[in-house]
């Protein structure tokens, strides 16, 4: 059985005592949410205080990128031993914000996941296709080149895929969960291919417009085991409603 898997992406948002403020209304809902892991990503400056404040409790942390070198002179970037020493579980890894806006490609998000691995760091690995792809009919091959470039030569442990369609994300256009359902069965495929049969332990999560609305759906499909959450994870109500996602509706 896999445990969902549910993790906030707050990418450039919040300071310090925002954070703050988030996670002390925060703490007092987790309560009763045992069953479900729950990450939090906020930006690399609310790390430490996150990892202070939340360190009895059941939410993990997660940087939201890393650089592939251990140390030395890369002005502006952090290393997976920083993140591991901040407190950091997990590091996401080829956001699609990322591969789009810095230029990041395959093989560097494949060393990335490396250097993030060998530090011992668990892995939210973000995959998608744009819109023109969708429309393109290339889905399944951006699916499929993505995860097997991105994945060359690691291991399976400790690696959750997130499926993050480019054209859902922050657009208010989630994917169908006929759509995400397909997508996620057909990583899981791709995943077997590369791992024999593990591909049943792997926890595939969705990303993309993500709300209270519709996280029950998305949460019902077979092959969808939890949510990367941009957006809607901002406001302690919201994210609670999703972590706390129904899955009988
Ligand atoms: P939104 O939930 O704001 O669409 O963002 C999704 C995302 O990119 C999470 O990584």
């Amino acid at each position: 059985m896999r445990k969902p898997f549910i993790a906030a992406n707050w990418k450039m948002n919040k300071t310090i005592s925002e954070t703050q403020e988030f996670i002390y209304n925060f703490i007092p809902e987790l309560k009763d949410t045992s069953d479900v892991d729950i990450v939090l990503a906020p930006p690399f400056t609310s790390l430490r205080i996150s990892a202070e404040k939340l360190k009895d409790t059941n939410v993990t942390l997660a940087a939201q990128n890393v650089f592939y070198e251990e140390k030395g002179a890369y002005t502006g970037e952090v290393s997976p031993l920083m993140l591991i020493d901040v407190g950091c579980k997990y590091a996401i890894i080829g956001h699609s914000e990322r591969r789009q806006y810095f230029n990041e490609t395959d093989e560097i998000v494949n060393k990335k996941i490396k250097a993030a691995k060998k530090a011992g760091l668990g892995i939210i690995f973000c995959i998608g296709e744009s819109l023109k792809e969708r429309e393109a009919g290339k889905t399944f091959d951006v699916l499929q080149r993505e995860i097997e470039k991105g994945l060359n030569g690691i291991d399976s442990d400790n690696i959750i895929i997130a499926y993050e369609p480019i054209w859902a994300i922050g657009t208010g256009k989630t994917a169908t969960p006929e759509q995400a359902q397909e997508a996620h069965a057909y990583i899981r495929e791709r995943l077997n291919i590369l791992y024999g049969n593990k591909a049943d332990d792997f926890c595939i999560i969705y990303g993309g417009s993500v709300t209270p609305e519709n996280v029950d759906y998305l949460m019902a499909c077979k092959d969808v085991d939890g949510a990367l959450v941009g957006g809607a994870s901002l406001k302690v109500d919201s994210f609670m409603r999703i972590v706390k996602f129904r899955k009988e509706s």
